[in-house]
């Protein structure tokens, strides 16, 4: 079988990762790279076998690449995407989808219309830690769900200068908390500052709504700790479950009214405990699991695992999260992008 043919648009940090990646998968083989800066490009080549060029638009008119990543700055995947849409290639664009939602849509829309692939990388799907979230929760293990809690804080990353914090990190949290939840985000409110960053908010607190009266959330993203965190907590009438993204772990500690049976301890402890668990979950390098998926949808022909629509709603989330806190308002999503992409219309059947 020819291996699927893949070129990358931007090689940056984010391109840097893909390079290493796409080496490692079998039925797909990286051809080319696109990007402006040569220096860094070549850099990131370094010896393998895939060509440059200066200008993205050569590598789409190139009959040996089928499918293209988008790992350009987050302000060009919608001009990039309609061109590699337009040129019929299958298209995974970085997260977030866009900056505008009108863009992701537009993008939606004409990846349906052409009927090719149009997946987002929201890589923490493929964190095996949010699969077994999401899975023990659907399975009724803590009951009734209270409250998810997401932190992703860390040091700024100088070289992003075109999306704050609500964008460039909250976007990451809202897709797997509507993910595990599976409840669409009803309301936010949020607060916010730019304290370091020269251009855009670093730092921002949230409260979420989930579905009707359904769970709280509660958001902590930042560009100002010192170190990375990226967490997530979800508390129910049976009790809670802890994620760890860095570490892929998870933990459920048990609610309990049960006594410990030992006085002393249960006087130390104050109200009774209940007991954990950690799960022994297989490690796996999320971003390869993303570009496998991938490049598995387009050979068989089977629905993005993350899709376009998924990334619209994310970024929708995100932008309430923007707008609330610059103007110190509560922002409700009632007309959801989810139900404007399912009014698009159909991709016609081939002849
Ligand atoms: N999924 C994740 O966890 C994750 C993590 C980091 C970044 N990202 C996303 O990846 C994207 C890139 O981020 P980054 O950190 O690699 O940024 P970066 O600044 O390190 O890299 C961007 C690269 O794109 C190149 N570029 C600019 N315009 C271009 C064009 N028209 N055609 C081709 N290349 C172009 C730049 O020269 C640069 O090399 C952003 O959208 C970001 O949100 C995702």
């Amino acid at each position: 079988m020819t291996p699927l043919g893949i070129g990358l648009i931007g090689a940056g940090r984010m391109g840097a990762f893909h390079i290493e990646s796409w080496e490692r998968i079998e039925d797909a083989r990286l051809i080319a790279v696109a990007d402006p800066d040569e220096q860094t490009a070549r850099q990131r080549i370094a010896r393998r076998p895939i060509d440059w060029h200066a200008d993205y638009r050569h590598l789409l008119e190139r009959p040996d690449v089928d499918a293209v990543c988008i790992c350009a700055p987050s302000e060009q995947h919608a001009p990039i995407a309609l061109d590699a849409i337009a040129a019929g290639m299958h298209v995974l664009v970085e997260k977030p989808i866009a900056t505008a939602l009108e863009d992701g849509l537009r993008m939606t829309s004409a990846a349906r219309l052409a009927g090719v692939k149009l997946m987002v990388g929201h890589v923490e799907r493929f964190n095996p830690a949010v699969g077994k979230l999401a899975e023990l929760i659907a399975r009724g293990s803590i009951g009734r769900v209270f409250r998810a809690h997401a932190t992703r804080v860390g040091p700024l990353p100088a070289r992003i200068r075109d999306t704050g914090v609500a964008i460039d990190l909250a976007t990451h949290d809202l897709d797997i908390m509507q993910f595990v939840l599976g409840l669409d985000i009803t309301s936010i409110y949020a607060q916010g500052s730019r304290c370091v960053h020269p251009t855009q908010e670093d730092m921002i607190a949230c409260l979420l709504r989930f579905g009707d009266s359904g769970p709280w959330g509660l958001l902590d993203v930042n560009w100002l700790t010192p170190e990375k965190r990226r967490e997530l907590t979800v508390i129910g009438e049976g009790g809670m479950l802890s994620a760890s993204y860095l570490t892929q772990d998870v933990w459920l500690t048990e609610s309990t009214g049960t006594p410990t049976g030992w006085s002393e301890l249960a006087r130390v402890r104050g109200d009774a405990e209940g007991a954990a668990v950690r799960f022994a979950l297989g490690r796996v390098e999320p971003l390869q699991a993303e570009l496998e998926a991938f490049a598995r949808c387009v050979l068989d022909d089977t629905p993005e695992p993350v899709s376009a629509q998924e990334g619209c709603r994310a970024l929708a989330a995100a932008l309430a999260v923007r707008d609330s806190a610059a103007h110190s308002r509560p922002v409700t999503l009632l007309d959801t992008p989810m139900r404007r992409v399912d009014d698009l219309p159909p991709v016609p059947v081939a002849a």
